[in-house]
């Protein structure tokens, strides 16, 4: 099945005449049954209407992130937010630090922003889609106390500001303190952790 998808899908993206309603079919029963292949051809299907859709609202982190560091070979299905496939990107001043992905006494430096897109795998609708933006911007604990000085925000596909309880992502994260709160990509994912 998933090896049906992947030819289908390739096939698609190699005819190129197809409509984009085609390379985005999904046929597995749960998003963790994606395969590397699977999961690249829906990137390569959805990266660019992801990439002008945060962008939509002029919103400069929307705007900007593509330009910034990459930190995985590819998206993952890590399970928290919701399944969906992730691949996130660190500007200038959190690129270094977070490349290392230090599993202990990390600080990221004040003004490190990580901005994570996501594609929605909808398995009722056999079809992924571009998800929010997720974005953390190390602020300082003067401008947030309660989230050990993040400020987590994100973006809908759409590019509008989406409304985000800080509590509600800061109590997931509060898990990996020693990672300065950071969850890193998959392991498998990683770009250069292996030579770092
Ligand atoms: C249930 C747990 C959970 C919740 C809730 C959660 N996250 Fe995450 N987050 C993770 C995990 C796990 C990762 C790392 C997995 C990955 O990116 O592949 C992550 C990664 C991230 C990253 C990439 C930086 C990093 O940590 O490596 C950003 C940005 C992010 N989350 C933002 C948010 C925002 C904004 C919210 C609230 C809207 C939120 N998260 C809520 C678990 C959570």
């Amino acid at each position: 099945m998933i090896r049906k998808l992947a030819i289908a899908a390739v096939l698609c993206t190699a005819a190129g005449t197809a409509s984009a309603a085609d390379c985005n079919a999904v046929t597995v029963e749960d998003a963790f049954d994606l395969d590397e292949a699977a999961i690249n051809v829906l990137y390569d299907c959805l990266k660019d209407k992801m990439a002008t859709g945060y962008a939509k609202e002029g919103d400069e982190i929307g705007s900007t992130y593509r330009s910034w560091a990459p930190t995985a070979t590819r998206p993952g299905v890590a399970g928290p937010h919701g399944n969906r496939l992730l691949n996130t990107f660190a500007n200038d001043i959190a690129a270094d630090q977070y490349l290392k992905f230090a599993d202990e006494g990390v600080e990221m430096p004040v003004g490190s922003i990580l901005a994570k897109e996501s594609i929605t795998v909808s398995i009722k609708k056999k079809a992924a889609r571009p998800g929010p933006l997720f974005i953390m911007t190390k602020v300082g604990t003067d401008d947030a106390p309660d989230t050990a000085g993040w400020l987590y925000a994100g973006l809908q596909p759409n590019g509008k500001v989406m409304k985000v309880k800080q509590s509600f992502c800061h109590d997931c994260h509060a898990g990996w303190e020693a990672q300065d709160y950071l969850g890193y990509p998959l392991e498998e994912v990683r770009l250069g952790a292996s030579t770092n």
